[in-house]
């Protein structure tokens, strides 16, 4: 396109993309009084009783739980399969001012006649002036490696459709998405200490709903699964987050106590339901979540199931879709998920134009999760002003004016959050 049409183009969609922001609604700073999750987390279910203990948690309701969610919503549970570093590539050791460095692997996940089943990049942004094991924000990539590192050259590329990276592109996505959609604080993590891993779990399962995303989510499937309860992609996606941390525990740079996991929006999904299957992950962030995620989904606020899962038929079980205009009959709820969490930190960030995701709903889901984290021995989580996160506590919510997107703003919280939970001790 020739330039000055570009800027034409571009200026005409900025006035757009802010006529479409002020037409949105706000949703309203606080739940409604009465709305709560439900049913109760501690309460009895499927026929185990009330849960007295942190203990009875995790061995008994817990498995329960993963179970219910699995068959209900995500779908099985990928079988594990080992992770092998393929490759390690050095991108730029000296990067970012002096600050830190670029590495590129590649991972392979099982073996089928000497190949890797599935293949994934990771790409490493990590401290020159580490002094120990590094805290890391491990996080998907909705645009990929090479958009959030596009100054560097030999970055793997694949990301979703609408992210190329040429600047028109960018200048669109960023004026609606936010200054941080595709790449984040790289200079401002490295200063506090942290490492980010970024990949695009678009590798593995495909963002898309056609047969190539279909015949990997079966090949993820566990044998004897029934048909309904195929393997979704976000639960794929979840099992991807475990596969990378076991890849980057694996070298002694890093810090496999100090991991965050961070997804926006169908990455955040992602993130809660990796954590909430596999309890080695260490901290879950998760920004603008909404459906299947951290907002409720027993209510009819926000992204219906009926919506979710005809727009993006892979990402669940097709079990879920049996609940479509009957949400009230879904016997579990998304504190439930996040109770799975217990004790570890989780931060979910909301934005008050992003009606779609349903910001209180997830504030009502920590709020329905915190008997749970109570009993693992947590303070309560009391938060009263929507806006402000309590970042000293295990169970964290803030919302913020604006879009749907990712800013500046979140990533504050986000490492202050982290911060305050490791005791600053990635300073
Ligand atoms: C769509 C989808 C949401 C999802 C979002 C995203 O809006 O309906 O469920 O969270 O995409 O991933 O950005």
């Amino acid at each position: 396109m020739h330039s000055s049409h570009s800027a034409l183009a571009g200026a005409a969609l900025l006035t757009l993309g802010g006529c479409a922001a002020a037409g949105l609604p706000n949703a309203p700073l606080h739940p409604k009084a009465e709305a709560q999750a439900a049913p109760a987390a501690l309460a009895p279910f499927a026929g185990d009783g009330p849960v007295t203990d942190f203990e009875h948690w995790q061995q008994r309701r817990a498995p329960l739980l993963r179970q219910t969610f699995a068959q209900g919503i995500y779908g099985a549970y990928p079988a594990p399969l080992p992770a092998h570093v393929l490759g390690r590539e050095i991108i730029a050791a000296h990067a970012f001012g002096g600050l830190g460095s670029v590495e590129q692997w590649e991972i392979g996940l099982g073996e089928d006649r000497g190949a890797p089943r599935f293949r994934f990049h990771l790409a490493l942004v990590l401290p020159s002036a580490a002094k120990g094991p590094v805290p890391l924000v491990l996080m998907q990539n909705f645009c990929g490696n090479a958009a959030a590192l596009r100054k560097f050259k030999g970055i793997s590329a694949p990301a979703n459709g609408g992210c190329e990276t040429g600047w028109f592109s960018r200048l669109m996505v960023t004026s609606i998405f936010g200054s941080r959609i595709q790449e984040p604080p790289f200079h401002q993590a490295l200063r506090r200490g942290y490492g980010i891993a970024a990949f695009y779990a678009g590798e593995i399962v495909p963002d898309a709903p056609g047969p190539s995303t279909f015949a990997a989510l079966e090949a993820l499937t566990p044998a004897g699964t029934a048909p309904d309860q195929r393997t979704g992609a976000i639960l794929a996606w979840a099992w991807a987050y475990s596969r990378a941390y076991e890849a980057l525990i694996s070298d002694s740079r890093f810090d496999g106590s100090r991991v965050a996991l961070w997804g926006h929006s169908r990455n955040g999904k992602a993130a809660l339901a990796a954590a909430a299957f596999d309890r080695r992950l260490p901290a879950v962030i998760a920004l603008q979540p909404g459906t299947g995620g951290a907002s409720l989904g027993r209510d009819d606020v926000g992204e219906s199931i009926e919506e979710i899962t005809k727009a993006y038929p892979h990402w669940f079980a097709p079990a879920y879709r049996a609940y479509a205009g009957h949400h009230e009959d879904l016997p579990m709820d998304q504190h439930q998920l996040i109770g799975l969490i217990a004790p570890r930190p989780v931060l979910i960030g909301g934005a008050r134009r992003d009606v779609w995701s349903d910001p209180n709903g997830a504030l009502l889901a920590l709020r329905g999760a915190d008997p749970v984290y109570q009993l693992s021995g947590a303070p309560p989580f009391q938060q009263v002003d929507p806006r402000q996160p309590e970042m000293d506590k295990p169970l964290a919510y803030y919302m913020r004016p604006g879009l749907h997107g990712v800013h500046q703003s979140d990533w504050d919280r986000v490492l202050d959050f982290l911060d305050t939970q490791w005791g600053a001790k990635a300073r």
